[in-house]
């Protein structure tokens, strides 16, 4: 009998990790190697954030916190909900994680029978399936297309949904494709939803703040407040305040959703970092000048990036509303040979060609459940992503 648990043979090791490692080794080897498949701002936490952690270890914040977090994160939680989506949570209905994967975890453990299903839009972010698979749960991708700027339409939801399903899982901004709902399109969604009593919206905002042009960020409980009583709300710090080494997330929902993930959560990790705890009051409370200056430089890679892979022979690039991500299709590369011979089968052949010609490293659609795509992180030096975009588009011409 295996020794390790049935439920991790269910899981994937995660392609991005594997990418980056990839990446890594060449690297190592002494390559010219060009990476674009992190998912983490490259900017630095701000110094107000930095120095009320600083203060928060001086004055010994230093021990245990409540399971549920600290109550001035829970207020200054509901405080951001109430100010930036105009919704009425009270800080009794918060939660604060570990991370916002960790709140997505404790959502789907804490909530999950076997042989549920959880419906999950594709392209999505990577660690979604695994975790419905950890907790018991059956995952349900259905695919999105391109032309609908990789989001999911009123009747494929519909269709998806049977007496088994638990939960719609919702992203936007997206990891991988950026694309955002606007308010109109999230409504026709839930819609749908308030037609089927029995299934919840699980909705990560973690990308809230990274959008662009004059798009207005929308989230379901907001757009139909009828769903408040079956929506939890996930969101956290990483992406937006440039903190995902501090691992704060947080969430508010039902009481009785609350409860029972306080419960699994007093039995798991207990509370979450002290410190960051307190850095993170700091982010929601602090100035927020800085989001919009960042905004504006990611929006010109944005640009950038898929203005460049547009002119790029067999690529055709969508622009999307947010996140730091771009989702090129690479369809027409399909079925060409490489200079040295090699034939371009799947969008994995794509990526590992274009890392193994041109020194790029990305990540194949297919670890995002929708190809044949990859992702490509505009997470980095516009120079750097000048100089990758160039390589690509010298990788594409030299297919055949
Ligand atoms: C869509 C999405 N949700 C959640 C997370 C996790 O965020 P955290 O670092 O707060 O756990 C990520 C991080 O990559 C993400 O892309």
């Amino acid at each position: 009998m295996p020794f390790i648990a049935d439920a991790l043979l269910r899981v994937k090791p995660s392609a991005t990790i594997a990418v980056t490692q990839k990446a890594r080794d060449l690297k190592n080897a002494g390559r010219d190697i060009i990476s674009l498949s992190v998912g983490e701002p490259d900017f630095d936490t701000p110094d107000n954030i930095k120095k009320a952690a600083i203060a928060a270890i001086e004055r010994g914040e230093t021990k245990y916190t409540p399971v549920l977090g600290i109550p001035p994160l829970r207020e200054a939680i509901a405080r951001k909900f109430k100010r930036e989506n105009n919704l009425d949570y009270k800080a009794s209905q918060t939660i604060v994680g570990t991370g916002g994967k960790h709140i997505l975890f404790n959502a789907f453990l804490a909530t999950i029978n076997p042989g549920d299903e959880v419906i999950i839009p594709a392209p999505y972010w990577v660690s979604y399936p695994d975790m419905v698979l950890i907790a018991g749960g059956s995952p349900v991708p259905v695919a999105t297309r391109i032309e609908q700027g990789f989001k999911l339409q009123p009747e494929a939801l519909e269709k998806a949904i049977t007496p088994k399903t638990k939960w719609l899982l919702l992203n936007s901004p997206s990891n991988p494709s950026g694309a955002a709902y606007t308010h109109a399109e999230l409504k026709a969604l839930t819609d749908v939803l308030l037609r089927h009593e029995h299934v919840w919206v699980l909705t990560d905002d973690i990308y809230e703040h990274l959008i662009y042009g004059d798009f207005k960020f929308a989230t379901p409980a907001e757009v139909e407040p009828r769903l408040i009583d079956r929506t939890l709300t996930m969101n956290g710090v990483s992406k937006s305040y440039a903190m995902t080494g501090w691992r704060i997330g947080y969430a508010a929902g039902p009481e009785q959703l609350i409860k029972a993930m306080d419960m699994l959560q007093g039995q798991q990790t207990s509370g979450a970092c002290s410190i960051a705890q307190w850095a993170s009051v700091e982010a929601l409370t602090g100035p927020q000048d800085f989001i919009a200056e960042r905004r504006k430089i990611f929006e010109e890679r944005r640009d950038l990036v898929v203005s460049m892979l547009n002119q790029a022979k067999f690529l055709q690039c969508p622009s999307p509303e947010g996140a730091f991500y771009v989702y090129p299709s690479c369809a027409e590369a399909i079925g060409k040979t490489t200079p040295e011979g090699k034939r371009i089968d799947t969008d994995e052949d794509f990526v590992a060609g274009l890392l193994e010609a041109e020194g790029v490293a990305v990540v194949q659609g297919s670890a995002f459940g929708l190809g044949p795509n990859f992702r490509i992180s505009y997470a980095t030096a516009t120079s750097v992503l000048e100089d990758a975009c160039v390589k690509i588009q010298r990788f594409c011409s030299s297919l055949a």
